[in-house]
């Protein structure tokens, strides 16, 4: 077992298991925080520890403070510290704003926003005891530049964006580092019903993200920035610029 852990929040597919998989790849031993599909998270595990670290699946609903608490509670018993936080798991219920239901608008920010308030508050509490840690929130572009038809999602992105600056500002001088990713398309089960090739004529690179371009990003961040903090770094082949 190495000596430093890292957890990334819906990690058995897409942006979160390229996090998982590029983070044990720097050494750091891996929870896989999954919501359904136990089956995709043991296969992720498999894949992380064929890399030479240690990794172990915990399901639990990131919405949820109950099982958020309890399950961050056991990770700390059994491995004593957590270094890295990737708050990752994310869903979409788009639909324009005049005709979005309060389920719709609820179940977005709840898991987009709420669960980093609910994942951070007892991982930090142990960065602030290890007097270090880092963590990398998957924001979006769309937090930063709105989007039609994404009003619960924008406003949980850029709320995840208002958290990170002001966790940067209240975490720093206890050796805490905060930052957010903001990707822009992402080849991932999340975009793909999307007629995409109608964006790629707006993206300067001219092709969709994949998710290892934002995972070596969230791993520069987490790991290596050591001067970088409370920054939202767009990954969107300069679709925003
Ligand atoms: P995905 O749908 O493949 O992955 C999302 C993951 O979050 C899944 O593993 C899912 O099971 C997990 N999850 C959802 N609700 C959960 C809950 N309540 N508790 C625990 N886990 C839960 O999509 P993708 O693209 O990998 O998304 C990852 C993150 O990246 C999300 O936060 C998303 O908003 C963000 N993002 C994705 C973009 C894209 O173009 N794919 C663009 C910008 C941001």
């Amino acid at each position: 077992m190495s000596e430093k852990l890292a957890l990334v929040t819906g990690a058995s597919r897409g942006i979160g298991k390229a996090c998982a998989l590029e983070l044990a790849k720097a050494g750091y031993d891996i929870i896989v925080n999954y919501a359904g599909n136990a089956e995709a998270a043991e296969k992720t595990v498999q894949e992380i520890k064929a890399l030479g670290v240690d990794a172990a699946a915990y399901k639990f609903d990131v919405s949820n403070k109950e099982e958020v608490d309890k399950s961050i509670a056991e990770i700390i018993e059994k491995y004593g510290r957590i270094d890295v936080l990737v708050n990752n798991a994310g869903i979409t219920r788009d639909g324009l704003f005049m005709r979005m239901s309060e389920e719709n608008w609820n179940a977005v920010i709840n898991t987009n926003l709420s669960s980093a308030f609910f994942v951070s508050q007892p991982v930090v509490k142990i960065m602030m005891k290890q007097r270090s840690g880092a963590i990398v929130n998957m924001a979006s572009v769309v937090g930063v530049s709105g989007n039609a038809g994404q009003a619960n999602y924008s406003a949980a992105k850029a709320g995840l964006i208002g958290l990170t600056k002001t966790l940067a500002k209240e975490l720093g001088s206890r050796g805490i580092r905060v930052n957010a990713v903001a990707p822009g398309f992402i080849n991932t089960d999340m975009t793909k019903d999307l007629d995409t090739s109608k964006f790629t004529e707006f993206i300067p690179l001219k092709r969709l993200g994949e998710p290892e371009d934002i995972a070596k990003v969230v791993k520069f961040l987490a790991v290596d920035a050591d001067y970088v903090t409370g920054q939202v770094l767009e990954v969107d082949g300069g679709l925003i610029i």
